[in-house]
């Protein structure tokens, strides 16, 4: 017990975009260097189908997403001989242990998460999955007895929802879980925004694809969402995300890429209006997704490969959490 192990998922609802690759997969490729230089046991990875079906998915067009994010995973550097890269319903001690989070769980608490209040506002009738699913998410983390769980900003409460229920089942039972640590490199830094609507943040579930630059878009497809991106009518380059957020989230994005601070950045581009910035960004992006971009295209090609990794990844994921999940039985007395 105690071991340091890093956890985190992500869900395959659509083609992973910029926002998840600064926010999330690069510190998971981190921390698996960190492992190998004997930091963590373990570096676990999970492309969550269980939670993707929380809103309503085509079977075709879901089946496809859980290829791209492995392939996207193996792309920006997850190794499966380091990491353990699995997919979340092939180990079904993920729902039964949520399942037993869900008995400590009270609906207030689930309710004011606001993941929820967001995506159940939109809906007449909210599905009891999208409900519960910090529940499940919290069984992701706690199966493992993780230690160390590095997400992007909004998922934070989430995340500390499930040290709420580690910490309630600890107190009934004795020491179980480790109280998980929310890893969140970069903070606020690494939130990207939507291109189209700067106020909310860049994600798949935004219907609008021009409001995202996904990992696999092609050169032309960048400059094209990047030129259309939503700025503002100032047209000097100025980082100022409470009153700027289009630009400076531009401004951000070409930091991450480049590696200049956003102070050099519009130190460099003085002379350049928002217009023509927007194609200095976008040649930034281009230059830093090629290489993932190339691998991605290869690996897409051989989907036999991939449910390989994710059958060994499997095996280890099953040896890993069963002993946590007998101590929780043993517990519970179940
Ligand atoms: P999405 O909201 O795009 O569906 P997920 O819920 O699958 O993404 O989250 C995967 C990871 O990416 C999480 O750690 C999440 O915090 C992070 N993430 C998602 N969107 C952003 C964003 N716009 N900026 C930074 N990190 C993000
Ligand atoms: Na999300």
């Amino acid at each position: 017990k105690g071991q340091p192990r890093v956890f985190s998922g992500i869900q395959p609802t659509g083609e992973i975009h910029l926002g998840n690759y600064f926010g999330a997969i690069r510190q998971w490729v981190r921390f698996q260097d960190e492992k190998k230089a004997g930091k963590y046991e373990q570096c676990i990875y999970s492309v969550v189908d269980l939670h993707a079906i929380t809103i309503p998915q085509d079977r075709d067009v879901l089946e496809k997403n859980i290829f791209q994010a492995v392939a996207t995973l193996l792309a920006c550097g997850i190794d499966p001989n380091e990491s353990i890269l699995f997919l979340q319903s092939h180990v079904p001690l993920h729902p039964q242990l949520s399942w037993v989070l869900g008995c400590l769980s009270t609906m207030p608490q689930l309710g004011r998460l606001p993941n929820f209040r967001d995506k159940s506002k939109k809906l007449k009738e909210v599905p009891l999955g999208l409900y519960t699913y910090p529940v499940l998410q919290a069984a992701d983390i706690l199966l493992y007895n993780a230690t160390h769980v590095p997400v992007g900003e909004d998922n934070v409460q989430q995340i500390q929802f499930a040290q709420l229920l580690a910490q309630r089942f600890n107190r009934i039972h004795g020491r179980t879980f480790n109280i998980p640590k929310i890893m969140l490199e970069g903070g606020m830094w690494c939130r990207l925004r939507s291109l189209r609507k700067p106020e909310n943040k860049m994600s798949k579930s935004e219907p609008d694809a021009k409001s995202r630059i996904g990992l696999t878009d092609s050169p032309d497809e960048i400059v094209e969402k990047i030129k259309k991106s939503v700025t503002d009518f100032t047209s000097a380059v100025t980082y100022d995300p409470e009153t700027r957020p289009g630009v400076s989230n531009l401004i951000m994005i070409h930091s991450l890429c480049s590696g200049q601070s956003a102070e050099e950045i519009c130190n460099s581009v003085q002379d350049l209006d928002t217009g023509k910035y927007k194609f200095v960004v976008a040649e930034a992006v281009v230059e830093h997704l090629r290489p993932i971009r190339t691998k991605m295209i290869e690996l897409m090609k051989e989907p036999a490969y991939l449910l390989d990794i994710l059958k060994i990844g499997t095996e280890k994921a099953i040896t890993l959490s069963e002993p946590v999940w007998n101590d929780v039985c043993f517990k519970v007395g179940i």
